[in-house]
């Protein structure tokens, strides 16, 4: 065979593609979720993302040992806000409450972790909605002051980076300000820059019982404020927006689905790129692992290879602490 270029050598051993890998994925570049219940010291499995947990506080300080043993340093919470809570205003969001108090607490006993929050109205709304109900519509300019005071209730409780998941027009600039006025300048905004109306967050709904509800006068999907998945060049329009408003992060979220727009914003953008690994597209994986179908290890390591590969600096993801141990073990090859 008269082949002059071999590709293969470049694989012919372990060693050799260690050598030759392009693609990093360590645990610092991952993010853990957590979703925190107001008891402190429940722990309740979520039914559609198995591994995954509703914890107390006392429960979340006792697992952060383990992420901590693991060099797990970075975690994004939210809340599950019982339902005699929520209203239509999301009042319980901009008063003092067991998820600004968790978020000292964390703080206090593991000040060198990167705690992130998340701001959007939904896990408080009554209405199941990202941003406030008014007359039927999820009305942008009227949501605004309310996510405003959400950021500075957060930046005080000690969070160091905000993550307004609501896709409301304005809102990076306008929380922005609003820390900037309070004094915050340092608290940094992880904006979801392109988040799309994805059917992949079911899980997390059910984690947080925050659904769009089915009332009469009120939208029954968010597709009038979230990204419509057939659209890449809206999510460069957005990335252009939230740079100029002040956002420290673009995130792209779902990812798998997605890997274009991490790509785009990544030949685009300097800012880092943050990717959500989202509830639905982590679910299904499990069910096929579970069935016997796939192997959950290597089909979860290679999910967030190709997440890396993409261009994302940062990844959420349910997956992160059995990662984290996998690289531990030293069976991440
Ligand atoms: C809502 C929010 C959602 C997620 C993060 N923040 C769900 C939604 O928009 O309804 C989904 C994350 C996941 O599925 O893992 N503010």
């Amino acid at each position: 065979m008269n082949i002059t270029r071999r590709p293969r050598r470049n694989r012919s051993s372990a060693a050799v593609r260690a050598m030759v890998r392009e693609t990093e994925l360590t645990p610092a570049h991952l993010v853990q979720p957590i979703f925190l219940m107001p008891e402190a010291d429940t722990r309740l499995p979520v039914s559609s993302l198995p591994g995954t947990f509703r914890l107390g506080i006392e429960e979340v300080l006792r697992e952060m040992e383990q992420y901590r043993k693991l060099n797990l340093n970075s975690f994004i919470m939210f809340p599950a806000v019982p339902e005699e809570n929520k209203d239509k205003t999301g009042t319980y969001g901009l008063e003092d409450n067991f998820y600004l108090e968790a978020a000292r607490r964390l703080k206090a006993e593991h000040p060198d972790i990167c705690l992130i929050s998340d701001i959007a109205l939904d896990p408080y709304s009554s209405d199941g909605h990202d941003g406030l109900v008014l007359n039927g519509k999820v009305d942008n300019d009227a949501t605004l002051p309310l996510l405003d005071k959400m950021s500075v209730l957060q930046a005080e409780a000690g969070f160091d980076l905000l993550g307004p998941s609501d896709m409301m027009d304005g809102r990076v600039g306008s929380m922005r300000r609003a820390l900037d006025a309070a004094g915050y300048i340092d608290v940094g905004i992880m904006s979801y820059t392109a988040k799309y109306a994805s059917a992949f967050y079911g899980p997390f709904r059910d984690a947080l019982d925050s659904a769009p509800r089915q009332l009469q006068d009120v939208p029954t999907d968010k597709k009038t404020y979230q990204m419509d998945p057939a659209n890449a060049r809206e999510a460069l329009l957005e990335a252009t927006l939230d740079v100029a408003e002040g956002a420290d992060y673009l995130m792209v979220k779902p990812a798998i689905n997605y890997l274009d727009i991490i790509y785009r914003l990544r030949e685009s953008q300097q800012l880092p790129i943050a990717a959500y690994h989202v509830s639905g597209e982590c679910a299904m994986l499990l069910a096929a692992a579970e069935r016997g179908w796939l192997d959950y290890q290597q089909a979860a390591t290679e999910a967030l290879v190709s997440i890396r590969r993409a261009g994302a600096d940062v990844i959420i993801t349910y997956f992160a602490k059995d990662y984290a141990s996998w690289w531990q073990q030293g069976v991440i090859q």
